[in-house]
C-alpha cells in the first residue's frame, strides 16, 4: 500500500516533506530498538503530530544514514519517551543497541527522499533504583520466605507470644511482602539503633525467641542490607 506522509516542522515554517512510503505493519512497543539494520521508532513526534517509523541503516562513506522504511501515524499522546523531530534534527531518547542504551541525533541531510544522519550519540546510563526499590527486591527475593515466614512468624504474629514485640508480621498472602517490609520499616523508623537491636536479637542476643540465624550468614547479612536500605529511604537519601 502506498500512502503519503506529511512530517510538519515544529517551528511552523510550513516545511513539509511528503514522501511516498509502502506501509509495512508496525510494532506499537513503547521502546525504540535496533535490530538487523532496522532502527524501529514506536513514537516519533513533530510538533504535535506522531508517527511510528522504522529507519534503515546504510553506511555511506563513513557516514550512518538512516532512510524510511516504514511510517504510520499514529495518535498524539505528548512526547513523553518519544523521538522528536525539530524540523532539523531528530533526536532519539534511548535505543537499546546490543545490551546497550544510547540516545542519538539524527540530523536530516535530505529532505527527498528522507535521510537522517547520526550527528552524535551517547551511552545512557540505566537509571539506579531508589533505595526503597531496591530494598523491595531484596524482601521478595530474601527475606519474606526465607526469613519472615520461615523463622519469625511463629511467634511474631497479632496473638502469639512475641504480640507485644512491635513487630509483627502476615502469614503469606498476596501482599503479604509488602505489610510485612512494612512492619520493619515501621519498627525501624529512621533509627539505626532500631537496626542494630533487630540484627543482634534474631543471633539470639536478649530475645526471648532465641537465635534465629548467625551473626554473619547469608540470611543475615540479607536482612542487615534491607534495613540499611530501609533507613536510606527513610533518610530520604
Ligand atoms: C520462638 C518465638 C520467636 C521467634 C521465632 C522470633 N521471635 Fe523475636 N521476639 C519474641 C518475643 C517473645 C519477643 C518479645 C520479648 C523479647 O524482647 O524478647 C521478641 C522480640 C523481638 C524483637 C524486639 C522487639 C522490641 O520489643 O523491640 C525483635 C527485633 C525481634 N524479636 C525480631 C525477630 C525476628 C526478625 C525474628 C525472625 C528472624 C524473630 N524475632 C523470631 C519471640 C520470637
Amino acid at each position: 500500500m502506498i500512502k503519503l506522509i506529511e512530517l510538519r516542522t515544529l517551528l511552523g515554517a510550513r516545511t513539509i516533506l511528503a514522501l511516498l512510503l509502502s506501509l509495512s505493519p508496525l510494532s506499537y512497543a513503547q521502546d525504540a530498538t535496533f535490530i538487523d539494520n532496522v532502527l524501529t521508532l514506536p513514537k516519533a513526534t513533530v510538533g504535535e503530530a506522531a508517527y511510528s517509523l522504522e529507519l534503515g541503516l546504510s553506511v555511506n562513506q563513513g557516514n550512518y544514514d538512516f532512510g524510511v522504511l516504514a511510517a504510520a501515524e499514529i495518535p498524539f499522546t505528548g512526547t513523553e519517551g518519544a523521538s522528536v523531530f525539530d524540523g532539523a534534527v531528530l533526536r532519539v531518547p534511548t535505543v537499546d543497541v546490543g545490551g546497550t542504551n544510547y540516545s542519538l541525533d539524527l540530523a536530516l541531510v535530505s529532505g527527498d527522499p528522507i535521510i537522517f544522519r547520526l550527528s552524535s550519540y551517547a551511552e545512557v546510563a540505566a537509571p539506579t533504583p531508589t533505595a526503597l526499590a531496591q530494598a523491595t527486591t531484596l524482601f521478595d527475593e530474601s527475606i519474606e520466605t526465607q526469613i519472615v515466614q520461615s523463622k519469625c512468624i511463629v511467634c511474631h504474629k497479632v496473638g502469639l507470644i512475641a504480640n507485644g514485640s512491635g513487630l509483627l508480621f502476615v502469614n503469606t498472602s498476596q501482599g503479604s511482602a509488602a505489610t510485612n517490609l512494612g512492619a520493619f520499616a515501621n519498627y525501624l523508623n529512621g533509627s539505626e539503633a532500631a537496626r542494630t537491636r533487630i540484627l543482634s536479637m534474631v543471633t539470639g542476643v536478649g530475645h526471648t525467641g532465641g537465635k534465629q540465624m548467625d551473626a554473619g550468614d547469608e540470611l543475615h547479612q540479607n536482612l542487615g542490607e534491607m534495613l540499611r536500605l530501609l533507613l536510606e529511604h527513610q533518610a530520604g537519601i
